[in-house]
């Protein structure tokens, strides 16, 4: 049996940068990047400290690194606040009218504000967080809809040494409740509802729930956004206008240790309880800056966009860390992407003047899905460079991302992370590095990525394995809050000293990294292994298909056997014919070897409410015919109901 994903995908196109967009970058040519990539992970002590020096440190650290494996220090004795790096840098180096964050709601009310602006936002809030008693390293639960205050309030935590958590506002009162007895947090920020299609998301009735038994949280602080009606408790609720009322817009900020925790994001594991993923200050910082300052090559008049939730990592460290540090002016956006419609975003685009645009995959192929005719009426010139984020892009929605939302003009920059790396890690350099559709391309600076089989050999090129980092990074997560022994196991123990992803992935002749997918979801058939993520670009390939989940399912012969669940473009009608033709096209692009056994044409895919497919739920549906596993993350439950009729069909 062979132990290697075998990439039965070619893909040839190839794209470069403008040399109008190459000459004005901060990495102009590939022999610029592969001497800065081989300092950066030779003499990582010298590459991480001129990009530490950017920044402003209150005491200048001794060591760059401290590594014992699995725990790293970055910039050793060092302190810092990375709140004042964010916002009063700007304001004290002549920024202060520059805005900051251009808001937008749901129902299209709308604020700016400047760095100046923002800075006394948040200056009075770490006087409110202070004047409730909390204090450095105190946990703070933040579950907020997506606007100004919700960064604000992670700022603030961040000024005052206090360790967010935040939970993200499609999370259940359950979950909010997980994650309270796990971080032991005292005080929870939330607000009376966030706006999602055009209805009150009632996030203070959750944390109502959440709370029932609690004996820990002191204090709710809660903004009024909605005017919906909510209850608020004596002696604990506290609305955030009152209380801002009370306090000075000036607040003096302490300096933090370069591993003082700055936050706890939790994240889901291979079990059911989800990880505490613990980032801490300094290093997380200098990465954040530096993938924004190098990646996303931000400059003064950009005008950056990323629709992520600050409920998720993507969020952290590419809406409040990452673009703050470099003082960017920042699109932030409250509502779903198809309030009233799905032409919104590039409503937002167009009004705006968005320069820099970083989605995700899933939201990609949704526009794809409703027709050209929306993009189409906008006026998207002001674009010049792209992201996605969060899960291999198939090349066909790579290709209508760069055509029809780039203009073919825009570099794509494909970027592969996770929680636990808290900055990119594998992605292109927009001004030199070559694109391919559905490829991550490079390593970042300072990461040392290597594609490893079960033995721990390094694979030759175009052989799949196991996508590994083989010496830590300024970003890196520094434990699982709590679990020291799960940390290790988890992310240490498959390979002695090198930090494993859990990805497979493979790598042409010239280096570039293509993510397969979470090892969990790679197939063997016959021997063979294929990942699903494959499959599904394949079938995404077909004019007909919105969008493919594939899973396996246990069959006598091939050990597993390929089943696909296709969703249709709006009106095309799921025949046999079609089918079939599906079918073969697999057949086509990768090999007989992918051809689904089974097609399962459905009008919606179980997905969570951050858009990932649910697999897990599919493989189960098809291995016994129905669904038992824990669907309380599910964006809309009923999928599972119509999807064990459809199996039961057959
Ligand atoms: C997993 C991490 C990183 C922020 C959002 C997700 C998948 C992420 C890519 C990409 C292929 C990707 C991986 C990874 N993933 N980016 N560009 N290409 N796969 O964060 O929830 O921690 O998930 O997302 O499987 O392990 P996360």
């Amino acid at each position: 049996m062979s132990n290697n994903i075998e990439s039965h995908l070619s893909e040839d196109r190839e794209f470069k940068p403008s040399k109008e967009f190459s000459k004005k970058a901060r990495v102009s040519s590939m022999a610029q990047y592969k001497r800065m990539h081989k300092e950066s992970v030779e003499k990582p002590h010298v590459f991480w400290a001129r990009e530490a020096k950017e920044l402003s440190w209150d005491k200048k650290w001794g060591k760059v690194l401290d590594w014992k494996a699995p725990y790293a220090k970055w910039f050793v004795g060092g302190k810092t606040n990375v709140c004042v790096n964010c916002v009063d840098r700007h304001v004290d180096e002549g920024r202060g009218n520059k805005a900051a964050i251009i808001w937008e709601g749901e129902p299209g009310d709308k604020r700016t504000l400047t760095y100046s602006q923002l800075q006394r936002e948040v200056c009075k809030f770490a006087n409110v967080l202070e004047s409730h008693g909390v204090k450095s390293k105190d946990r703070v639960l933040i579950y907020m809809p997506m606007v100004v205050e919700a960064t604000v309030a992670m700022l603030a935590c961040a000024r005052i040494g206090a360790v967010h958590s935040i939970v993200f506002g499609g999370f259940s009162a359950e979950s909010i409740k997980d994650r309270l007895d796990d971080s032991k947090a005292t005080c929870v920020i939330t607000a009376d509802g966030g706006w999602r299609r055009g209805g009150v998301v009632d996030l203070k009735a959750n944390v109502d729930e959440a709370l029932k038994k609690d004996k820990i949280v002191k204090t709710v602080i809660v903004l009024e956004r909605t005017r919906n009606k909510v209850k608020m408790k004596r002696g604990r609720d506290v609305w955030w206008h009152d209380e801002t009322a009370k306090v000075t817009g000036t607040h003096k900020a302490k300096s933090f240790d370069s591993e003082h925790p700055l936050f706890i994001l939790y994240t889901s594991g291979s079990t059911g309880k989800p990880k505490g993923i613990l980032h801490t200050t300094g290093g997380y910082m200098v990465n954040t800056y530096a993938t924004c300052k190098y990646i996303f090559d931000m400059r003064d008049d950009d005008v950056y966009w990323c629709t992520a939730d600050v409920g998720w990592i993507t969020g952290h460290s590419y809406i409040t860390y990452g673009p703050m540090l470099n003082g960017v002016t920042q699109v932030m956006y409250e509502g779903a992407p198809n309030f009233p419609d799905f032409s919104r975003f590039w409503q937002i685009v167009e009004d705006y003047g968005v320069s820099i645009f970083y989605t995700a995959p899933t939201a990609i192929r949704a526009f794809i899905k409703a027709g050209d005719e929306l993009v189409e009426k906008h006026d998207l010139s002001s674009l010049r460079l792209l992201g996605t984020v969060g899960e291999p892009i198939n090349p066909e929605a790579w290709m209508w991302y760069y055509n029809k939302i780039g203009g073919g003009r825009c570099p794509i920059v494909d970027t592969w992370w996770q929680t636990e790396t808290g900055a990119i890690m594998i992605s292109p350099m927009p001004g030199c590095t070559p694109i391919r559709p559905g490829t991550a391309t490079m390593p970042f600076f300072g990461v040392d990525a290597a594609i490893l089989d079960e033995e721990g050999k390094e694979c030759k090129a175009n052989e799949g394995g196991r996508l590994v980092i083989r010496k830590p990074w300024p970003g890196m997560l520094r434990t699982i809050y709590g679990d020291k022994k799960r940390y290790k196991d988890t992310y240490w123990s498959d390979y002695p000293g090198m930090y494993t992803a859990g990805d497979g992935a493979i790598r042409d002749k010239k280096g570039n990294f293509t993510i397969v997918g979470r090892l969990d979801d790679v197939l063997n058939v016959s021997g063979h292994r294929l990942g699903t993520a494959e499959v599904e670009s394949a079938l995404v390939s077909h004019k007909a298909v919105a969008e493919a989940a594939v899973v396996g399912r246990p069959h006598e012969i091939k050990g597993q056997a390929v089943v696909a669940f296709v969703s249709l473009k709006t009106g095309i009608e799921g025949t046999d014919e079609l089918l079939k033709e599906v079918r073969n096209h697999v057949g086509k692009v990768i090999g007989a070897i992918a051809k689904p056994d089974d097609v399962y044409f459905t009008p919606a895919l179980p997905k969570t409410r951050s858009g990932k497919i649910m697999r897990r739920l599919l493989k189960e549906l098809v291995a016994t015919g129905k669904v038992t596993g824990n669907i309380t993350t599910l964006e809309d439950v009923s999928v599972v109901k119509s999807l064990q009729k459809l199996v039961k069909k057959k």
